[in-house]
Formats: C-alpha cells, sequence, structure tokens
C-alpha cells in the first residue's frame, strides 16, 4: 500500500519505518526542514534502538521516503497517517493546532479518496474536529473527494519503540458506523503485525481517544501511588522495595509500573494526564484522582534534592554529579524528564552539576546551552564524579546498574549516594564507605 505519514517524530518516524520494513512504500514529511534534511541524507535525527538500521534498510530499498513536501506525501498516500505532535497547552489541554494544520493541509492538497489516520494522541472528540477541518478545506475550494477519518493512538514504549510496534498488545481503531470500509483498509495494513492472536479492537472514535488517555493515566496512576507507599515506608521504616516484590507477586497486581523513584516523566504520562484532567473538567466531569497522581509525581520530583538538602542542609557552592538525563533509558528524550527538576532544583540551591548520559548530552545542550554550572559527559560515568560531593541516580540506563561502589568513592570528593531509583544494593553502596539514601528505604 502507499502510505503518508506526516511527522518524523518518536511516533512517526517508527511508523513510516514499520510499514516500509512490511513492504509498504511510505513517504514520511515533516515540517522541520532540519530533520528531512538529516534523515534524506541517511542520518535519524533521534536514539531509538534498532531505528537507525530500519530507516537506512528501507531507504536504500526505495521503500521509505523523506520530505517536507506536504503535497508529495498526501499525493502519494492511500492512507494518510497524522503522528504530529499534540504538546500541552498552557491550560493543561492538549494543543491541536499541528493535528488540525496538517488535517486542513491534506484538505487542500488531496484529490482522489483518502483514509485519514489520526495517530497523534488527543482528546475525545479530536478524530471529528479532523474530519470537520478536512471538509472545510475542501468545501472552500469546491472538491469532492471522498475521505474518511479514523482514530488510531499508539501505544509505542520509546527505548522499545519499533518492537513494541512490530508487536503490539493491541491495535486500536476508531470508526464511525459510516467508515467501515476504512476500518477494512486499516485491517489489511495492521494484518502483518496481528498475526498469531486478533489484536485488532474496533470501536468509535471518543472511545479509542480515551483508550489511550485511560491507558497512560492507569499507568501514572500505579508509579504515584507506589511513590506515596515509598515515601510512608520512610516514616514507617519499611523497605519499599520488599513492599514492590510482595505486592507485584499478586497476578492482579504485577510488577510492571511499580517501580517507586523521583517521579515519572517524558513525553506522554504529564502531558496526557494534564490533558485529561483537563478534558474532565471541560467536560464537566471530576478528575480528583488524576489531581492526586500529578501533585504527587510533582512532589517526588523534588525528593532527591530534598534528601540531599537534609543531607548537606546548604546546598551553594555544591557539586553533584547526576547519572542520567533521558527520562528513561533507552531514549535521548528529554521532554519532562526528571534529570530537569532535579538540575534546576540544584542551581536554585547554588550547586553545580556534572551530568552524565550515554543519549541524551546533546539535548540537555540543546535545552541548557552551555553554562557554567553544568558539564555534560556522554563516555564515562565515572568522569562526572570527579569534584562531585554526591552522586544522584536519575536514569536507571543498565550500564549504571552494575557500578563500582568502591570506584564512585575513590572518584567523588564527598560520600553520599543518592540513588532516585533504587538499583543499588544499600548494603553494597555502605561498605565501600559511601552514605546511601534510596527511595522509600529506611536510612
Ligand atoms: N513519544 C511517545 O512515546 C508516544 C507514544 C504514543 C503516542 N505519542 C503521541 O504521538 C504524537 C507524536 O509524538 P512524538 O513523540 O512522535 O512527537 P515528536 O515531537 O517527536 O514528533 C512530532 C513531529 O511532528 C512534526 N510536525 C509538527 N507539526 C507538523 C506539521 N503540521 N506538518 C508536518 N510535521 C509536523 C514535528 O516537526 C516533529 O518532528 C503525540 O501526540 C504523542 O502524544 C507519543
Amino acid at each position: 500500500m502507499n502510505i503518508c505519514v506526516i511527522g518524523a517524530g518518536y511516533v512517526g518516524l517508527v511508523t513510516a519505518a514499520c510499514f516500509a520494513e512490511v513492504g509498504n512504500t511510505v513517504v514520511c514529511v515533516d515540517n522541520d526542514g532540519e530533520k528531512i534534511r538529516q534523515l534524506c541524507a541517511g542520518h535519524v535525527p533521534l536514539f531509538e534502538p534498532g531505528l537507525d538500521q530500519l530507516v537506512r534498510d528501507n531507504a536504500e530499498r526505495g521503500r521509505l521516503h523523506f520530505t517536507g513536501d506536504l503535497a508529495r506525501g498526501v499525493a502519494h498516500g492511500e492512507v494518510i497517517f497524522i503522528a504530529v505532535g499534540t504538546p500541552p497547552r498552557e491550560d493543561g489541554a492538549a494543543d491541536l493546532r499541528n493535528v488540525l494544520g496538517a488535517a486542513r493541509a491534506v484538505g487542500e492538497l488531496m484529490d482522489g479518496p483518502r483514509v485519514i489516520a489520526a495517530k497523534s494522541t488527543a482528546p475525545p472528540g479530536s478524530a471529528e474536529k479532523v474530519r470537520e477541518e478536512i471538509a472545510r478545506a475542501l468545501e472552500s475550494r469546491g472538491a469532492a473527494p471522498s475521505f474518511s477519518v479514523v482514530s488510531n493512538p499508539e501505544f509505542l514504549k520509546q527505548g522499545a519503540a519499533v518492537e513494541d510496534f512490530m508487536r503490539p498488545d493491541r491495535i486500536i481503531i476508531g470508526a464511525r458506523e459510516e467508515d467501515r470500509g476504512a476500518v477494512e483498509v486499516m485491517r489489511a495494513l495492521y494484518a502483518p503485525f496481528n498475526r498469531n492472536r486478533e489484536r485488532l479492537l474496533v470501536m468509535d472514535t471518543a472511545s479509542a481517544e480515551l483508550t489511550k488517555y485511560a491507558a497512560n493515566a492507569m499507568l501514572a496512576a500505579r508509579i504515584s501511588c507506589m511513590n506515596e507507599i515509598a515515601n510512608l515506608a520512610e516514616c514507617a521504616g519499611a523497605d519499599i522495595e520488599s513492599v514492590r516484590a510482595g505486592v507485584g507477586a499478586d497476578p492482579r497486581i504485577g510488577y510492571a509500573f511499580i517501580y517507586p523513584g523521583c517521579g515519572y516523566g517524558g513525553s506522554c504520562l504529564p502531558k496526557d494526564v494534564r490533558a485529561l484532567r483537563r478534558a474532565a473538567r471541560d467536560a464537566g466531569a471530576e478528575s480528583k484522582l488524576l489531581d492526586a497522581v500529578e501533585a504527587v509525581n510533582d512532589a517526588q520530583r523534588s525528593k532527591p534534592v530534598e534528601k540531599a538538602r537534609a543531607h548537606f542542609g546548604e546546598l551553594r557552592g555544591k557539586c553533584f554529579a547526576l547519572w542520567g538525563l533521558a527520562f528513561k533509558p533507552d531514549t535521548d528524550d528529554m521532554r519532562e524528564a526528571p534529570s530537569r527538576a532535579v538540575m534546576e532544583e540544584l542551581w536554585r540551591h547554588g550547586a553545580a552539576v556534572r551530568a552524565f548520559d550515554p543519549a541524551a548530552t546533546a539535548r540537555a545542550r540543546e535545552l541548557y546551552g552551555e553554562r557554567g554550572d553544568l558539564a555534560l559527559f556522554e563516555d564515562d560515568p565515572y568522569r562526572a564524579l570527579e569534584g562531585a560531593d554526591g552522586l544522584i541516580v536519575v536514569t536507571e540506563w543498565r550500564a549504571l546498574r552494575a557500578a563500582d561502589p568502591a570506584r564512585i568513592k575513590e572518584r567523588m570528593r564527598g560520600d553520599v549516594l543518592i540513588d532516585a531509583r533504587n538499583i543499588y544494593d544499600p548494603a553494597a553502596i555502605r561498605a565501600a564507605g559511601l552514605v546511601y539514601y534510596g527511595i522509600g528505604r529506611a536510612a
């Protein structure tokens, strides 16, 4: 099939590459000229395991093309995916300008029947707005090609995005009754990813849109619940890691997304929880649980620096090594990363930061520029320790899990380790002569 994907970000690029991989011909369009220039030159401008190779292979085979020219994409794609960003607005709502702008442009350009699949995360009612926008654009130029809009929310996880897209838990298609033909087109398109059991769920568009938010709300709630219990564990002299093991063993609960830490971050959970709260308020519904989920998360982001302040008192003039900048391992994404809250709070208290991350230092440079109180390292985590009074572990990169406590002690000026992801054994850290603070573990 000929496909157009609008948006070459974490979702759009993975979608484009995976559909190309199974034999479709894909034109991927982005309005960021620099991104397209890099992609055309064979460079993938974001870090996602396996994506580089997939993009290169399919571009070489002539199945994956990149352009800034939307007209080319719209002329090519029988199915057009809208996978542009839906960043948070000031009031928390999802900003639909990119989505509706893309929809309008599709309406202005299309010259034959099309299926438009709204993949961006957007609140219930958004696919309907996309339909109206396209219809208005067609009407204003007196054109009448038929089109259908379906909602097709994406559930991939950054860090395992290719794997998730290739082997999805579920494929959700939201459509109106009269767009059943478009559902069959989507079913055919997703057939290569839907092989050993039926994963495709068809529902109305508002339900499809809400399913995406509900999933992220549920995941965020699990994390906040565990963080709240972690804080209680500290007061009660309990160890949250024992509690986690005991709770996760219940098959009704399971082990996923119950890790205590310094809060959830990234490009999805924070903004989607906020957008759902806003959508609830706008609809006259309540969001008491989501309000609490977000409040717990906001407070949790301050925990590492609270612990540093409790230990040192004054932080002015102190220097902290930070291990991990990306919002989670295996990505370079720093959108709403907990590391940012930690660094910004340290700076506010007059401390300096030496940060290590194997993938995200370029992003950190984009965000913070060159500043005197930030040094960045991407090859050797131990270099970040030089002259540091304490180490704060923020992202649980695999390469940090087996760090050598003796070497940490030797390279640091100070002796404090704040393990904001509970990846280390406190006894082993203390045996090396370090002072250990975890999350939800009695000091
Ligand atoms: N990142 C994730 O893990 C993830 C997972 C599931 C769903 N989502 C959702 O998918 C959507 C995209 O997320 P992302 O992380 O890929 O965002 P992103 O910021 O990485 O990518 C969005 C891309 O769209 C481009 N763009 C914006 N407006 C455009 C337009 N009018 N025409 C062409 N290109 C345009 C931008 O230049 C950018 O490259 C969001 O709604 C997000 O909530 C993201």
